[in-house]
């Protein structure tokens, strides 16, 4: 049996914006509206847990509401043709209530909630909001399953071994301003294509490969850029 042609997507907030949940650096982003140092670092968390808790419910509850967009779709149809592995920054299911079916979460899954002291022992929750006093069985206080800034992200090796394996790499929705995670595009073999979806200007300056730029929002893009994948793999 012939091997499929693997594809590793890399992809962040802009590929939910058409879901209608908002990303974090475009103009009215999330970081427009709420200070880093508040909501997403370890710190925050011990100093104001109510504030952190209550920021990733909100989140939690905007997603209870938002669709899987047809860029999510497309990528979802993709896995018939091809051995697709998505690597996301995102913290929503999105890709997962599309179909997609090998997803790496780089920074977390909101649905989760993990112990403070043992960062393997995670628990999904149920609706969007959380019981500020439930207890893992360690004893400790359950915190947002999601790493925040100055946090080890877990998954990195795993995404590099993923994209250094493929046959073509496509970016959606991310502005690549964020490390470790942006540096993923500089993993992919000499020579593989690296496919761009965004009508923004992310940070492309590490991508040393031959790369096309569909500056399209996902959705559209996402469109051109499988007909695109077909003609090249
Ligand atoms: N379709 C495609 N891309 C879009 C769309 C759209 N409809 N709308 C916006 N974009 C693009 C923007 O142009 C930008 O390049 O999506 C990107 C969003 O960038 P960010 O808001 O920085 O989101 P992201 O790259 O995912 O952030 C990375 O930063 O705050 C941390 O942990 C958080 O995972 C997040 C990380």
């Amino acid at each position: 049996m012939e091997r499929k042609p693997k594809i590793a997507v890399f992809t962040g907030a802009g590929v939910s914006a058409e879901s209608g949940l908002s990303t974090f650096r475009d103009s009215d982003g999330l970081w427009a509206h709420y200070r880093i140092e508040d909501v997403c670092t370890p710190e925050a968390l011990a100093r104001n847990r109510p504030t952190v808790i209550e920021f990733y419910n909100l989140r939690r509850r905007e997603l209870l509401s938002a669709r899987p967009n047809a860029g999510h779709s497309a990528l979802a149809g993709m896995e018939e043709d091809f051995h697709l592995d998505i690597v996301t920054q995102n913290i929503d299911d999105l890709h997962e209530r599309a179909g997609s079916s090998r997803v790496v979460h780089l920074h977390g899954e909101l649905r989760k909630l993990q112990s403070t002291i043992d960062r393997n022992w995670i628990v999904p929750i149920e609706g969007w909001e959380q019981n500020p006093e439930e207890r893992a069985p360690d004893g400790s206080l359950l915190r947002p399953f999601v790493v925040f800034f100055g946090e080890s992200v877990p998954m990195f090796d795993r995404a590099c071994e993923i994209v250094s394996r493929a046959d073509l790499l496509i970016v959606a929705g991310t502005s690549l301003a964020v490390y470790p995670a942006a540096s993923l595009v500089s993993y992919v073999k000499v020579g593989i294509p690296v496919v761009v979806i965004d009508p923004g200007d992310p940070d492309i300056s590490l991508v040393r490969n031959p790369i096309t730029l569909i500056r399209k929002p996902f959705a559209e893009g996402m469109a051109r850029a499988a007909r695109l994948v077909r003609e090249i793999l």
